[in-house]
């Protein structure tokens, strides 16, 4: 029986394409059988000879030699393929797949593909940012399509920005977990906030707080890896996420975070509340910035609206809802309170007076309480390791 799995890669014209050599081989290494379409550009940076001799097939590359074969190659390729990636993806390539044009052997078959599909985009910053090519890529991924973001740092053109290829490894890694986790929970669909909200004063200035989002996306990332596709809404943070099945959604102020919540709330079957959303918002930002003067300012707040509660209301049955709580005194008490209050299927407790547990740190250490008032204690460890904690202990409430 054969156990191989099917991968084709595409290549496009990109210095990067150098290191999809060292993609082919990895998963050559790793029981893959591995066939290559790469454009005519392609083959300017690197030859059919290596691409043949570490793929240990025909290199296809142009749609008229493959017409002469009397084989709609570009169709049996694509079926053939288990997996599609595109390593590097050109500006133009992603242009051409999010039109629909199909003027050469690669672009021909990207659109005979119905497997999973994967970009790695690699270009100059500036390109990558054009709102163009930013209006495709979200079209593509509102297509099922997965984006590798591509990383930052010194790029071909001399120049410091987003837009290198993400590494052959980071490739690799994103491809195989994706692939062995198509199985079991595939059909479940998760929401997940994280970070801090931000509530406008002025033009310039906010109230915020000290959330890095690290809690939230480590729980994005956990349910992700158990194969659960992830609708991330996220406040302001530096952290970047490439997993293909995390969308990730910003938004800025408490207003906002309703509003992605509530407009995804009805499709997902976990949803979980690891924002640190802001309390008070001011009654009236101020649309110009607030000049100083020689006397006291004060702002007045009104109350935001409670998030995890409007959607614990509108709760379906099959929905798990998860809060968070984060404490300074009477921890449990007040977790508990929240868990009823909220009508929560669990309540995540943070105690503020734990040494590592809480905001700014890359550790957590926090107690599960269900409804039921059961409680699982997770000890000090990172928050990526608390995050596959909490989320074991989810999956055993979904039914399949
Ligand atoms: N939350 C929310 N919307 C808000 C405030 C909080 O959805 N406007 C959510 C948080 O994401 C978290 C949970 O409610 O999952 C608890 O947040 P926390 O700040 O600990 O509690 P509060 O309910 O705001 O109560 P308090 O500040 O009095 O502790």
């Amino acid at each position: 029986m054969n156990i191989k799995k099917n991968i084709l890669i595409g290549i496009t014209g990109g210095i990067a394409a150098y290191k999809t050599l060292s993609l082919i081989r990895l998963f050559v290494k790793s029981e893959y059988d591995v066939k290559v379409v790469a454009t005519q550009n392609a083959l300017k940076f690197v030859t059919p000879l290596s691409i043949e001799t570490l793929s240990n097939h025909n290199l296809y590359s142009d749609a008229f030699a493959l017409a002469l074969e009397r084989k709609v190659e570009h169709i049996s390729l694509a079926q053939w393929a288990d997996v599609v990636i595109v390593a590097p993806a050109s500006a133009n390539c992603i242009g051409k797949l999010a039109s629909g044009i199909a003027d050469d052997a690669l672009s021909t078959l990207l659109l005979a593909v119905n497997k999973p599909l994967f970009l790695a985009p690699s270009m100059n910053e500036n390109m990558y940012n054009h709102f163009s090519v930013q209006k495709n890529i979200s079209n593509l991924q509102a297509n099922g399509i997965h984006i590798i973001e591509p990383e930052s740092g010194f790029l071909a053109c001399n120049t410091e920005g987003k837009g290198r290829m993400a590494e052959p490894e980071m490739i690799f890694d994103i491809i195989t977990k994706f692939q062995s986790h198509t199985s079991k929970y595939a059909k479940i669909k998760a929401l997940v906030t994280a970070g801090p909200t931000y509530e406008p004063i002025d033009a310039v200035r906010f109230i915020g707080n000290y959330s890095s989002g690290l809690m939230g996306f480590s729980l994005a990332e956990a349910l992700a890896e158990n194969g659960i596709s992830v609708d991330l809404v996220t406040g302001t943070t530096h952290l970047k996420t490439n997993h293909p099945l995390i969308r990730r959604i910003d938004v800025k102020t408490t207003a906002e975070m309703y509003a992605a919540c509530h407009s995804l709330a009805d499709s997902v079957d976990i949803i979980i509340m690891a924002a640190a959303v802001a309390d008070y918002t001011p009654l009236q930002a101020v649309d110009k910035k607030l000049k100083k003067e020689d006397k006291r300012l004060t702002i007045d707040l009104k109350p935001t609206v409670d998030i995890l509660k409007t959607l614990a209301d509108r709760k379906k049955k099959h929905q798990i809802i998860v809060g968070f709580a984060l404490e300074t005194d009477h921890e449990m008490e007040n977790a508990k309170q929240k868990l009823h209050k909220k009508k929560l299927d669990f309540v995540v407790l943070n105690s503020l007076n734990d040494e590592g547990a809480g905001f700014g740190v890359a550790t957590n250490k926090v107690s599960l309480i269900d409804a039921n008032e059961s409680i699982v204690e997770i000890p000090l460890q990172s928050k990526k390791l608390v995050a596959n904690e909490i989320v074991k202990h989810l999956l055993l409430k979904i039914k399949l």
